[in-house]
């Protein structure tokens, strides 16, 4: 009988199946619009009325087997094929994200440590601070179009007398008087001030926020060997021992005579060429790395120290564009993007 026949074709075939796919495929050809149930039942119509019944009966008895015996074989292939992605306990745990300090972080205890080393003590000034010791002890009088160049932001509110008006400090240089009158005009001083600076200013050079770090050496026959000692010290610790500096007249109102302090090139090593083609980093083997010079004795006098006594220099450097130097980064507002990208490749 023809029921008989297909259940035994169907027991055979479905006991050699092992994947989903072939499961499917033998779902269609029994239970499928033109499959072999519906073929039995197509047949019903030409059997006489008392056989109709049995003959009724019969299909839905297979067909129920084979929907039973197609479902079982899927909860079978399902499992095994999730014991074949078992746990192996014998590979290592796979990594969770680990948050990191923030690049410039790095830096300031990397500058921190070259600086401690020679005895420089890291100090802090504040960031908000009057004109007196941001501008006026540093002998720029209000009148001096120097302070232009800082276009400094000023907070609302009432002046001081004597310190003026209050301002977002645009340098750290705001800490030399203030460390000078710390240690009551009585060196030496080695300090080293690291703090936040701000300036209004957005491009991929500048961000209103950044950070400088100020060296002060101030005592006994100081002179510029000293300065180029220290220079020569932080700038091959921090880049390299291969990188050379060299200092270029300038002008600084709180220093004389005052310099402008450049480093070789770290992409080119300072040969100003990258492939035989000119380095599109620097283009001349030089990169500029701040402002420096000898302290002015008006600021030593600002300070309390006579300067016929004392000489010192004074240095101040952006954290972002030594870093930024340092690693070839093009854009100094990444630092502050937040992009993980970027963070992650410190
Ligand atoms: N304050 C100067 C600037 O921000 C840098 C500087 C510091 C120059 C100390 C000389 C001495 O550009």
């Amino acid at each position: 009988m023809d029921i008989d026949n297909i259940r035994n074709n169907f027991i055979k075939k479905i006991e050699v199946i092992t994947s989903l796919e072939e499961l499917e495929k033998l779902d269609v050809i029994y239970l499928g619009r033109s499959g072999k149930i519906n073929e039995l039942l197509k047949g019903i119509k030409e059997l006489s009325p008392d056989k109709k019944k049995s003959a009724g009966s019969s299909i839905n008895q297979i067909k129920q087997f084979i929907t039973i015996e197609l479902d079982k074989k899927r909860t079978l292939i399902l499992n095994e094929s999730e014991k074949s992605i078992a746990v192996d306990v014998t590979l290592p745990p796979s990594s969770t994200q680990k948050g990191s300090l923030h690049p410039i972080t790095i830096a300031v205890s990397e500058i921190t440590e070259i600086f401690n080393k020679i005895g420089f003590i890291r100090m802090s000034y504040p960031e908000v601070d009057w004109e007196h010791y941001a501008f006026e002890v540093l002998n720029m009088p209000v009148t001096h179009a120097a302070r232009d160049d800082f276009e400094t932001t000023f907070l609302s509110g009432s002046s001081d007398k004597k310190m003026g008006k209050m301002v977002l400090t645009p340098h750290t240089s705001n800490g030399q008087v203030r460390e000078m009158e710390r240690l009551q005009g009585r060196p030496p001083i080695r300090m080293i001030n690291i703090g936040k600076c701000y300036r209004p200013n957005w491009d991929a050079t500048h961000t209103p926020m950044f950070h400088q770090f100020e060296g002060l050496c101030v005592d006994k026959d100081i002179t510029i060997a000293h300065l180029k000692g220290t220079l020569n010290f932080f700038v091959k610790s921090y880049f390299g021992d291969k990188t050379e500096v060299r200092l270029r007249p300038h002008h600084f109102q709180f220093t004389e005579p005052s310099f402008e302090v450049d480093i070789t090139c770290t992409m080119c090593k300072g040969t100003a060429l990258v492939d035989n083609k000119k380095c599109n980093i620097c283009k001349s083997g030089w990169l500029e790395l701040g402002g420096t010079g000898m302290v002015h004795p008006n600021v030593l006098t600002a300070g309390g120290i006579d300067p016929t006594m004392y000489s010192g220099w004074a240095f101040g450097f952006g954290i972002e564009r030594v870093n930024m130097m340092k690693y070839a980064i093009d854009d100094i507002r990444s630092y502050y993007s937040g992009d993980i990208r970027f963070l992650s490749i410190f």
